[in-house]
């Protein structure tokens, strides 16, 4: 049995995640979810994320040995930034330990420029140009991306939009992660109820920033606001928190149309875990109904961390193996 494929692997940040790309299609997959570990505290915690890898991976890599040959894969693809520094590390240094066993190349990739293409998973074609919008739990961005470079056009100067729900569900003791939980809640809540502040940057960026609305919710909170009663949360708070996810899908859709307009791109994609958000996917679909877009949104099992989006972008960009010794990670890389 040989296989072309390449063998792609995913810790990053909470998700450990192997998956085996052929051509352009994701042929397996096998992620674990570490969310049950980390919820105790509240978030992500470094090291425990990765002695989960850790534990993780051999159980995945035997998962998937049961399915593919790894001595016929042509390549191995590794995430190595940005995210979590010991997470990080711990994927590289299983990738290399397999590389080298196997002797097959080693091709670093970075996790957001894999969101960013993840809509487009199983196709050939890309339908460049496209504004590609990346919500994750690290990331706020939004991409021009034509066929030959990906250009930003705005970033958050402060909180990544999932750090801003994780953080405010925090503080109405609702679990982690915030950002579905508020998700959930959002019909029973009316989203009029409160006007949150729209950030404004001194120098007219068009760059996002959502610690602002965070901060006026948490002085709220402290300032008295009755966050539970005998029979759970307020109805204030639910008010409260689908005026917050109203505020922020706002932000996200007023920024599209802006560059939609200026640039007039008729493709759009929204990827990453915010992604998943069901009112944000309702809104972008309305608007691109309404001005005749096309809307890419990521399959279910490649919107949070995930592999096959690693295996994928190597494939998809043909990225290029590197000198095994002198891979690193780099948590803050920006591409
Ligand atoms: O892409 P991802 O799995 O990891 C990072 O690269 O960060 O995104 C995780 C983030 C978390 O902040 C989580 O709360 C958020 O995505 N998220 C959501 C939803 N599902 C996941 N936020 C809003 N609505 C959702 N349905
Ligand atoms: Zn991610």
């Amino acid at each position: 049995m040989s296989h072309k494929g390449i063998l792609a692997l995913e810790t990053s940040c909470d998700e450990t995640s192997i998956a085996y790309c052929e051509d352009f299609k994701v042929i397996h997959q096998v992620t674990s979810s570490q969310i049950k570990i980390h919820r105790p505290y509240r978030g992500v915690v470094p090291e425990l994320a990765s002695r989960q890898h850790l534990n993780n991976l051999p159980v995945l890599m035997k998962k998937i040995k049961s399915l593919i040959s790894i001595k016929n894969c042509k390549k191995i693809a590794v995430t190595t930034g940005p995210g979590l520094a010991p997470a990080l590390l711990v994927g590289l240094s299983y990738s290399k330990g397999l590389a080298l066993n196997y002797n097959l190349p080693l091709i670093p990739v970075n996790h957001i420029r894999a969101h960013l293409y993840s809509p487009f998973i199983g196709r050939k074609e890309i339908p460049y140009p496209f504004l590609g919008l990346v919500v994750s739990g690290s990331h706020t961005s939004l991409y021009l991306v034509e066929e030959k470079k990906e250009k930003l056009l705005a970033k958050t100067r402060d909180d990544a939009i999932g750090e801003a729900f994780d953080k405010v569900a925090r503080l109405f003791g609702l679990p982690y992660p915030g950002g579905p939980e508020i998700d959930k809640l959002f019909p029973k809540g009316d989203f009029k109820k409160f006007q949150l502040p729209s950030p404004k940057m001194s120098d007219k960026s068009l760059d996002f920033s959502f610690s602002g609305i965070k901060s006026h919710i948490s002085r709220m909170v402290h300032n008295g606001f009755k966050i539970m009663d005998e029979k759970g949360l307020t109805q204030n708070s639910l008010d409260l928190l689908s005026s917050f996810q109203y505020k922020l899908v706002e932000i996200l859709m007023d920024r599209l149309k802006y560059f939609q307009k200026k640039l007039k791109i008729k493709n759009i994609s929204l990827s990453g875990g915010v992604a998943a958000n069901k009112y944000l996917r309702k809104r972008a679909e309305e608007w691109a109904k309404e001005e005749g877009l096309n809307l890419f949104l990521p399959d279910r099992k490649f919107i949070t961390d995930n592999a096959g989006m690693v295996g994928y972008l190597a494939f998809l960009k043909k990225l290029k193996p590197e000198i095994i010794e002198k891979i690193d990670i780099d948590p803050n890389w920006e591409f």
